[in-house]
């Protein structure tokens, strides 16, 4: 389980640690910094993957992301006058679980050389013992192209020229003496994140799609009734019906195939027929695909789910909350919310964001020393 994530130079957070529980909600108001909480996860996520530089790039580079205020917090000081920059910039994102913790410290090129001057750098790398990456617990090292690390004898060299966009998660998670490296990589992979469900006209959801089993949800929500029906047979029939009812009470899922292709349909008391998936609601069709995400036959140490509320109909939130409750108790959840009623059904542990002099911070934290303890590596 993630115990702790920690952000810095990134949007609207300038430097942010927070504690995560099995079930977490993120609340704020609009502009409070939830989605770019949500985004640093997702950036975590791609760390492991093997596309950090490339998800940077995509958003137009570190200079399009990171914290656009000045280096010193309101309640780390004073305000720092003027724009001119004493740091490196950076932007630094960790994680730990109670035995391993992974952090990055991403920045620019020094000499720019290249065509690709949206590339980012990594400058450093560092897995630790616990739950902060303070120097005595760091087991693996990266600086620049060197990766070091600790043995029994002190430190040792693992690997050298690494280039500046690959992280040691991909190329040396295999190193047979770097157990911790693959550790790393393991606790970020298998997360899963939701902020893209479609539910609109032309959603693929609404398309009948090619029946195969599916064990966990497109990011769009595509394989939808693939996804449902693979729960199904994997024995989860009755967590699926409980939804169902909560939210639709005497309605029955259906998922009917033709010709190897598989939709979703709902019979629903007073109906004549039942509904297919082009004639449900939007907040209906949601609440379905909120349902194959929690649901799905593969479980991920990690779901994240931001504004899930969307489109939601009110009756639809009690059931919601039920459901991500009840997933909570197999795998980690964060939720993302700007909805205050969500948040109160859902209960779990509570972090709520406020955004004071541009900077996000935690509501109700007077000062640094309010944070969860966290060392950033020295570049
Ligand atoms: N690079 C940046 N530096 C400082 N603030 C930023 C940066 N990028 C975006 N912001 C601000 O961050 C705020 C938080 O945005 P967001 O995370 O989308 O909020 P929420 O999801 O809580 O509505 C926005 O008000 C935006 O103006
Ligand atoms: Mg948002």
């Amino acid at each position: 389980m993630i115990r702790r994530l920690a952000i810095e130079g990134y949007r609207s957070i300038r430097d942010l640690v927070v504690d995560l529980e099995p079930l977490t909600v993120v609340t704020g108001a609009n502009g409070s910094g939830k989605s770019s909480l949500y985004r640093a996860l997702r950036l975590l996520a791609d760390c492991g993957e093997g596309r950090i530089i490339a998800s940077l790039a995509a958003v137009g580079g570190l200079d399009a992301v990171r914290w656009a205020g000045p280096e010193r917090g309101i309640l780390g000081g004073q305000v720092a006058q003027g724009t001119v920059r004493a740091k490196a910039v950076s932007l630094r994102l960790g994680v730990a679980t109670d035995e391993l913790g992974y952090a990055i410290d991403l920045g620019l090129p020094v000499a720019q050389q290249s065509a690709f001057d949206l590339d980012p750098e990594i400058k450093q790398e560092h897995v630790f013992a616990g739950l902060d990456p303070r120097p005595a617990g760091v087991l693996v090292e990266r600086t620049r192209g060197l990766v070091r690390m600790r043995g029994d004898g002190g430190w040792r060299t693992l690997g050298s020229g690494m280039h500046p966009w690959a992280s040691v998660l991909d190329e040396l998670a295999g190193h047979e003496e770097a157990a911790e490296l693959s550790g790393a990589r393991r606790m970020l992979r298998g997360w899963r994140f939701h902020d893209a469900l479609r539910t609109d006209r032309t959603a693929p959801a609404r398309q009948p799609q090619i029946a195969t089993r599916s064990v966990r949800l497109d990011d769009d929500g595509a394989n939808l009734a693939a996804v449902l029906r693979t729960t199904i047979e994997a024995g989860w029939g009755y967590e699926v019906s409980r939804a169902i009812d909560e939210a639709f009470p005497g309605s029955r899922l259906l998922l009917p195939a033709v010709d190897g292709r598989m939709s979703v349909a709902l019979e629903q008391p007073g109906m004549l027929r039942p509904l297919t998936v082009s004639e449900l609601s939007d907040g209906t069709l949601q609440y379905l695909l909120l349902v194959a995400a929690m649901l799905s036959a593969e479980k991920p140490s990690l779901v994240v789910l931001n504004e899930p509320e969307r489109s939601l109909h009110a009756d639809l939130v009690e059931p919601l909350a039920g459901l991500v409750r009840r997933a909570a108790e197999d795998t980690q959840v964060v939720v993302v919310t700007h909805q205050q009623r969500l948040a109160d059904a859902l209960g779990g542990a509570r972090v709520e964001l406020d955004k004071q002099g541009g900077e996000t911070l935690v509501a109700g934290r007077e000062g640094p020393l309010d944070q969860p303890s966290w060392h950033w590596p020295k570049r």
